[in-house]
């Protein structure tokens, strides 16, 4: 597998692989890789016959007060994980070569960016939009596969995929959980043993409440024991949980089209986000 870190190597290499006519995934990421990534990468080989990860932590997505620089980093064991795991590149640029100097172009995805992590996290999802939009053009993939536990990014980048015509087809993959159903994610690294118990509240905070929507209560009684549930555990603050269109991500105080219940909340040094989807009775 190689290990590519510059763009002329990338376009060469990306030629190389489109030379047997087969088609090619990307998996984006930022490392610190677990199993959620490597559903990705199973997901990606299932359809596709070429397989390229990305290894990036992308300091424009990250606000002045977060996590950017303990953010883990850990390229070699993540390049091992790929490799066993049969994918066939990876695109691991320094922030010099994403970055030139006097790089000046920020994509913004109005709208689906606006509220949840967007309220919370002012210029994230232009970070997140830009740094995508560069990615995609420089693998020019057939599809690119992306985790549905951060269901607003998914949505940002169906939304700017469809708008830029980018001409590759986006892939949401279901949340990868561990036993006691906590999303996985590389930040869950930063818990305690005591933390990392009371976490498992907002995966059963929302499981309940997707539970009492679909019993028929009202969502808004549903969201308030949410809430409820996630305070009792230590969770503060609650930046949101409500219910939205799943696709516009526009709030919605009734499921009649596909909707998605949405979380977020802090816990000790993470902030967690979850989400499930839910369906109309
Ligand atoms: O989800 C992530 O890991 C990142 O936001 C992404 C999509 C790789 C962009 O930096």
């Amino acid at each position: 597998m190689q290990i590519i870190r510059d763009r002329a190597a990338l376009r060469a290499a990306v030629r190389g692989l489109r030379g047997d006519g087969g088609t090619i995934a990307l998996v984006p990421t930022m490392g610190a890789l677990h199993a959620g990534h490597m559903a990705l990468i199973a997901e990606a080989r299932r359809r596709t016959r070429h397989v390229v990860a990305s290894i990036f932590v992308n300091p424009i997505q990250f606000g002045p007060n977060e996590d950017l620089a303990a953010y883990p980093r850990r390229e070699a064991s993540d390049a091992k994980m790929l490799d066993e795991a049969g994918c066939d590149m990876v695109w691991a640029p320094d922030v010099a070569e994403m970055y030139p100097p006097g790089f000046a172009t920020a994509i913004t995805v109005r709208g689906v960016s606006d509220g949840l992590d967007g309220a919370a996290r002012p210029g994230h999802f232009d970070g997140v939009a830009t740094v995508v939009g560069k990615l995609l053009n420089q693998v020019a993939p057939d599809v690119a596969l992306f985790g549905e536990k951060d269901y607003q990014q998914l949505a940002v980048i169906r939304r700017m995929v469809a708008d830029l015509d980018i001409a590759v087809e986006i892939v949401g993959v279901p949340t990868e959980r561990d036993d006691d159903g906590l999303a996985l994610s590389s930040r869950n690294a930063y818990f305690d043993p005591a933390q990392r118990i009371a976490a498992r509240a907002m995966p059963r905070a929302l499981g309940e409440a997707a539970e009492s929507i679909a019993r028929g209560d009202s969502v808004s009684a549903a969201l308030a024991l949410a809430r409820r549930r996630l305070t009792e555990a230590g969770f503060a603050p609650i930046d949101y949980v409500t219910v939205c269109d799943a696709k516009t991500l526009v709030e919605v105080d009734e499921v009649r089209d596909e909707a998605r219940l949405l979380v977020a909340a802090r816990l000790g040094p993470v902030r967690l986000i979850d989400n499930l989807r839910l369906l109309p009775r």
